[in-house]
């Protein structure tokens, strides 16, 4: 039995202060970690302090990106040995918005993993169609290339312990969510593919979320589905009361 992973994306928003509030707030509400495992994504300029504020707590904390070096002569980048080095746990590798604002490439993002694991924290490894894509029927072959290329080189026992987070493109902010069926559909291939590359074992460990305008709402309808294990989610993620909301909808 897979536990559910609920992991919040808070991009490019909240100052100090506000990250401080929400830790506050959300800390000590947190579900058993034996029910669901629970995760922020905070911006790198908060991940010590809110380490520090979620010592000895369920809650988890993960970094948005990092470099795929450990260190070295990389302006502006963010550490992967630094972020382990702070106790960070998980990293969001391969969002669409890195791959689409910041050019990112599968290349780019396989090495991060790689990094990522090397730095004993846990990859949250992104994938999506564009609309284009999914009217044009592509999305299984699409998908099937991005999990191919972004999980080359790791071991059976690594896939088995990393989280896919299915997100389409379509579906991120817009308020349109996939339907519960389709996106289900969408992480039978992200399963399949694992299960080719690496066997049953990994396939039937590793965690999928799946992501796009998820809320308190209809989280349920999407967690109730054979091969969706949990939920990045986005702007519901933001305030202290509706992540709280999301994780409680694991129990029910
Ligand atoms: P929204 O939940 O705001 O649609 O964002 C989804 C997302 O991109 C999470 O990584």
């Amino acid at each position: 039995m897979r536990k559910p992973i609920i992991a919040g994306n808070w991009k490019m928003n909240k100052t100090a202060e506000e990250a401080r509030q929400f830790i506050d707030a959300v800390k000590n509400e947190i579900p058993g970690n034996d029910k669901v495992d629970a995760v922020i994504g905070a911006p790198a300029l908060f991940l010590e302090s809110m380490v520090m504020n979620t010592e000895g707590t369920e809650l988890k904390v993960a970094a948005q990106n990092c470099h795929f070096e450990d260190e070295g002569a990389f302006t502006g980048e963010i550490s992967p040995k630094a972020l382990g080095n702070l106790g960070v746990n998980y990293v969001i590798v391969g969002h669409s918005e890195r791959r689409e604002f910041f050019h990112e490439t599968d290349e780019d993002i396989n090495k991060k993993a790689h990094a990522i694991f090397r730095n004993n924290m846990v990859p949250i490894l992104c994938c999506g169609e564009t609309l284009e894509q999914r009217e044009a029927g592509e999305t299984a072959e699409w998908i099937k290339g991005q999990i191919t290329n972004g999980l080359k080189d790791f071991t059976e026992g690594q896939v088995s312990e990393l989280v896919i987070a299915y997100e389409p493109i379509w579906a991120i902010g817009t308020g349109k969510s996939s339907s519960a069926e389709e996106a289900n559909e969408t992480c039978g291939i992200v399963r399949e593919t694992v299960r080719e590359l690496f066997g049953g074992a990994a396939a039937t460990a590793v965690r999928i979320q799946y992501g796009g305008s998820v809320k308190p709402g209809n989280i349920q309808e999407y967690l109730a589905q054979e091969h969706i294990d949990g939920a990045l989610v986005g702007g519901a993620s933001l305030e202290a009361e509706s992540f709280l909301q999301l994780l409680e909808a694991v129990k029910e």
